[in-house]
């Protein structure tokens, strides 16, 4: 059978949005370094090797798109990426503890290298030191926004306990899941940016759409990639989703359309407690051989072009071009494919 998969040699990256956002991303990385200084050398140890170690960026680069495009003040849009950067490290140091995972990013995660007692302490003390940020310079707005954004992935994160190891969840269950756990975030960096512009700006709700979606999209890659992609690729464990008991939407799809007789055992598999070494190929094989595979591609890249579909209904900008490719690249990114 063969599986649509994106194609590897389409190297497709965030660079286009990195050279134009260039003064915001500079002045983060500057802020970063200097606002989570403290007087306890073992906090700012932490968080030295968090900053020398970033991520993509993903969320404060649409900020920065979504706050150009309105015409806000780069500064306001600087202080805002901060904020909305820190809440997703906290809640990725945070995640690492709920998910026992030893490596993010190709590192030691916090809590493997100081302990969990740390790590959660550290995921408080980023979440606190954004919205201090916001409230020192009176960006009262978008901590409105960012308050509920983190409230919806507390919530988000509470729902994968209440489904774990649940292979009845539905579809919509586990949408409504991922959209409080990632897809309220980049909605609200998204809505910050837009209203940073003159006078509150504008279009709030077409960019808080646009950003639910690309989440939404950039969920489902990830939950896929934990089935299809290399570890070295994506820098944290992958083939631990289902280990955890996490039933994503590879999973939910498959399941739905399997025969009684597999339904029966990899619901066996799940239940009594998966066992990694002796399962992994067969449960590959179901989430390929059902449909879980192509189903959730196709609905990533549905949720990218819906995702489009807000921005396109305003006047068009190099800033909306630029959010749309990184629609694009949210569905498109390569996955090194583990085989
Ligand atoms: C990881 O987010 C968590 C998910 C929502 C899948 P990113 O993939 O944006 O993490 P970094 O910041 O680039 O490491
Ligand atoms: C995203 O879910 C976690 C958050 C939104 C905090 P995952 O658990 O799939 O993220 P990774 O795969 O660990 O990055
Ligand atoms: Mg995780
Ligand atoms: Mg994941």
């Amino acid at each position: 059978m063969n599986i649509d998969l994106p194609d590897n040699s389409d190297d497709i990256s965030l660079d286009p949005i990195k050279s134009t956002v260039k003064y915001e991303l500079d002045s983060l990385e500057k802020k970063l370094k200097s606002a989570l200084r403290s007087d306890v050398s073992l906090l700012d140890n932490i968080c030295d090797s968090l900053i020398s170690n970033p991520g993509k960026r993903l969320r404060p680069n649409v900020l920065f798109l979504a706050a150009r495009n309105a015409d806000g003040d780069p500064e306001k849009s600087i202080t805002a990426g901060f904020a909305v950067e820190l809440i997703h490290t906290a809640t990725l140091i945070h995640d690492d503890i709920i998910d026992d995972h030893d490596f993010r990013r190709g590192r030691p995660t916090v809590s493997s290298k100081w302990g969990r007692n740390i790590a959660i302490i550290i995921g408080d003390y980023l979440y606190s030191r954004a919205f201090s940020a916001l409230s020192r310079e009176g960006l009262w707005e978008v901590m409105s926004i960012l308050a509920r954004a983190t409230n919806a992935m507390s919530v988000g994160e509470m729902l994968q306990f209440q489904h774990k190891r649940d292979v009845d969840v539905s579809e919509k269950s586990y949408l409504n899941l991922i959209n409080k756990k990632t897809a309220s975030l980049f909605a609200a960096a998204c809505e910050s940016g837009a209203i940073l512009g003159p006078n509150g700006g504008c279009n709030r709700n077409e960019y808080s759409m646009f950003g639910e979606n690309i989440g939404l999209a950039y969920q489902i890659t990830d939950d896929l990639f934990d089935y299809l992609a290399a570890e070295e690729y994506m820098g944290k464990p992958v083939a631990a989703d289902l280990f955890g008991g996490k039933v994503t939407l590879p999973f939910i799809t498959s399941y739905k359309n399997a025969p009684e007789n597999v339904k029966l055992r990899v619901s066996d598999i799940l239940r009594r407690g998966f066992d990694k070494e002796g399962c992994w190929d067969e449960m590959l094989l179901f989430i390929k051989n059902y449909g879980g595979v192509e189903y959730s591609i196709e609905k990533a890249r549905n949720f990218g072009e819906k995702a489009k579909t807000f921005l396109n209904t305003l006047s068009p900008s190099p800033e909306t071009e630029l959010l749309c490719y990184t629609a694009d690249y949210i569905v498109e990114r390569i996955i090194p494919y583990s085989g």
